[in-house]
Order: structure tokens, then sequence, then C-alpha cells
């Protein structure tokens, strides 16, 4: 493979490619993608293309803004508000402040900024398997990152509490959510004794940690105590937000937490770099401290017109509901798969946002990566896209775009049976 050889040579050997098999793609369109042979693959992994593949709505508002006008936000312009508006409407009305950034590691660094400028310290509290970044300051609150290879033990102002994991964590059981919220407190009251107000971020739902929906109550009652020890609680809802879970907007509704920043990124530009962070008026004056926030890029007239016409998108399509609809649909029939199939441990998540974590046999939940990694590549050769993650890669993650329909989830689970099937025998 030509192409493969001279990837090898001039980029970076840390970037990773995807299936034993690379793919080398040449075209994209709504949830399906094609490669260089002609081969079609339904995409059901690729988030971040949230409204499908090469969306012509898309295409065309980008060429038109293009072709009319590029700057920065150091203009007055029009585009930039009214994305701000329509993103500020579908949020609490206590965040009523944007910040427009490029990528969501550029957010969350940006939210972490803004916490410690007004909590005055660096103390910052974790969940185990989080993912947030791959900058400096993201990596060092990044569990997934900092436990892995390569990885580092994060500075004393990094407080890791264990993932509430239902099904495999630390603790189970009735009272297992009061064991995990004890912890929690502990880590939050020994901050503040030590004189410092503690910042909180999370995912509502843990996406590289292993598609793990957080208990309710848990998050519910882990920012209570952050607030009322006067901290800050950041919700990063670069994987979950904008309808993906079905039943809400953005993820921390699910949740019932009261957020003081929200991270956003990935699916909001469809694949082009687009991210913002938006908090309170409070924590935006106290961030606005004489040292000027210049983003060459963030909330350009182009960035702010996609933004913008992702969101009319979803609601002209009704995207929301279409990934409850079809989601539900899937995770009922993939809890059916789990009753034929030994190894599959668990189904989680909600709407387009699933996890089927693999096992090596029911009685012992014991990881089985291997036989994830097969299953995967497997459904590569047989047409559809998916990835594995968490601490033991052994999650299988279910994410497409938001478009996917009945015929899609039909024949992802067609695919899916025959090649668990398979993987078992071997
Ligand atoms: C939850 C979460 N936060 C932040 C990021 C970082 O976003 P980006 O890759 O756009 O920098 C990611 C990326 O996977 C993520 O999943």
């Amino acid at each position: 493979m030509a192409i493969k050889n001279i990837r090898q040579k001039i980029l970076a050997p840390s970037l990773s490619l995807s299936y034993e098999d690379p793919l080398h793609l040449i075209k994209g369109k709504g949830q399906f993608l094609y490669d260089i042979n002609g081969k079609k693959y339904l995409d059901a992994v690729n988030n971040i293309q949230h409204v499908g593949h090469s969306h012509p709505r898309i295409a065309k508002i980008a060429y038109e803004q293009l072709k009319k006008l590029n700057t920065n936000t150091r203009y007055l312009d029009e585009n930039v508000l009214d994305y701000a508006k329509s993103i500020i409407d579908s949020l609490p009305k206590k965040l009523s402040v944007c910040f427009f950034t490029n990528s969501g590691s550029e957010s969350n660094d940006l939210a972490l900024r803004i916490a410690r400028n007004s909590a005055k310290n660096r103390n910052t509290i974790v969940i185990d398997g989080a993912y947030h970044g791959h900058t400096i300051s993201l990596i060092e609150i990044s569990p997934y990152k900092y436990k892995g290879l390569g990885g580092f033990n994060p500075p004393p102002y990094v407080h890791e509490v264990p993932t509430p994991n239902l099904y495999r964590g630390q603790y189970n059981g009735r009272t297992s959510i009061e064991k995990y919220l004890e912890i929690f407190t502990n880590h939050a009251k020994q901050i503040s004794i030590d004189g410092f107000k503690p910042t909180f971020i999370f995912e509502s739902f843990m996406g590289c940690g292993g598609q793990i929906p957080l208990p309710a109550s848990f998050l519910k009652n882990a920012c209570k105590i952050i607030h009322d020890l006067g901290g800050i609680c950041i919700a990063d809802e670069i994987q979950v937000g904008l309808g993906r879970i079905g039943k809400h907007f953005w993820g921390f509704y699910y949740q019932e937490v009261n957020p003081d920043i929200v991270t956003i990124g990935k699916s909001i530009g469809n694949g082009h770099p687009l991210s913002a962070v938006i908090t309170t008026k409070k924590l935006a004056n106290q961030f606005n401290n004489g040292m000027e926030y210049f983003n060459s890029f963030g909330g350009n007239p182009v960035s702010s017109a996609i933004g913008q016409t992702v969101l009319k998108i979803i609601k002209d399509e009704k995207l929301q509901k279409n990934a409850l609809n079809i989601g539900s649909y899937l995770k009922k029939e993939l809890l059916n798969l789990k009753k034929t199939f030994e190894i599959i441990g668990d189904i989680r998540g909600e709407g387009l946002f699933l996890g089927i974590e693999i096992i090596a046999e029911i009685n012992t939940i014991q990881p089985n990566p291997k036989a994830a990694k097969q299953i995967v590549n497997e459904m590569k050769e047989l047409g559809v896209l998916l990835s594995t993650d968490g601490p033991d890669n052994n999650v299988i993650k279910i994410k497409p775009p938001i478009i996917f329909n009945k015929k899609d989830a039909d024949f992802l689970l067609n695919k899916l049976d025959k090649t668990i099937s398979s993987v078992s025998k071997k």
C-alpha cells in the first residue's frame, strides 16, 4: 500500500490508523463512506460528522461565506452573534456568554483557565477513565492518557475519583453510588480544608472511558457538593451533546446537573474545526482581568455560519428525535443479542451513544479486548465501521451520524450477529 508507506515516512508515528488493514476513504455521503476501490461502508462510529458526511447544506454555506468574507472576532459580524444566540438559547439561562475555539481540547483548556482564574487555584477533580483533550493541561487531568502508555503521574492538584461504573466498577450493589459519592466528598472537602475552591470536570456520559452513562444521582450530588463548597463544575459535552443521546439536547440535562461552564466541540462543526465554551456572566467578567482573549480562528464568520447550519439541520431534519427512536430500537435489539452471546457482558448508553462490553465469560466478566478487536475488524470487512475503547479496550462503541435509520440499524445488527457468532466460536 504505497500511501501507507508515504504516511509512515512523513506523518508522526504517534498518529494511529484504525483497523488491521487501514481504510483509504475517498468519499462520504450521509451515513456512508466509500473507499478507493468503491466499497461502501455504513459508518456507525464517526460522531463528528453528526448530521452526515458531506452534507450539501454545510458545503453550500461554507462556500458562500468563504466567497463573501472570513475574518475574526475583532470585527463586528452577524454570523458569530446569530450562532452564539442559538447556542445560548439551547442552554440554561445562567449560561449566557460564549467563547469560540477550534477544538475540544482548546475549549477544555480555556474552561480550566476560566475556572482557575475565578477559584484562584488549580485543584481539579477528575473521574478515572476520563479523556478531556491532548494539550499538556488536559493530559494531566485525563486519567485515560496519564495512566496509559507514555503517561506520567498527574500533578498534586489533580484529584482522581473512581469511575462510578455500575457494571465493573470498584463498588457494586445498592449502596455503590453512596460509596462513590463518599470518596468524591472526601476529595472535595480535602481541597477546601486546604483553603481552596475545587473545580470538577466531567462528561455526563463517558466516551473514551468506555461508553459509560454516569449514574444520575452521582453527578447531581457531586455537583451539589462542589457548589456548596463554592467550587465550579465544568460539563464536557464534546462527545455527547447536540441531541445525540436523544432524550435531551445536552447530556448534562439528562443528569439534572447545573454546570457553571459547558464545553462543546466535535459534532458542532460536523467536521469543520469548531468548538465553544459557554459560561456565566460572572465567570466571564472575572476572566476579563486585563489579559485579552484573542483567537485567530475561533468564531470566524465561516465557522459560525457552518455551526449555525448544523443546528438548523438538526432541527429541520428532527435528528434529536431520530437519535432517540433509532437509538432505543438499537439498544433493545442489542439487549436481545446479549441473550444469545455469552461474550456480550453489557449493553449501555442512550440514544445513538451506545456501548457493547465484550467479556471472556459471563461468570468472570473478564475483559476480552482480543475478541472486541476481532469483531471490529471483521465488521469492517462486512461493511460496517465501529471502534473499541475503554481502559481495557474491550468496549465496542456505536456513535454514528445521527441520521442513522432503522434500515442501517438492522444492517448493523445483522452483521454483528454474524460476526459475534464467528468470533465466539474461535
Ligand atoms: C470528551 C472529550 N473531551 C475533549 C476531547 C478533545 O477534543 P479534540 O480532539 O477536538 O481536541 C475529546 C476528544 O475525543 C473528548 O472525547
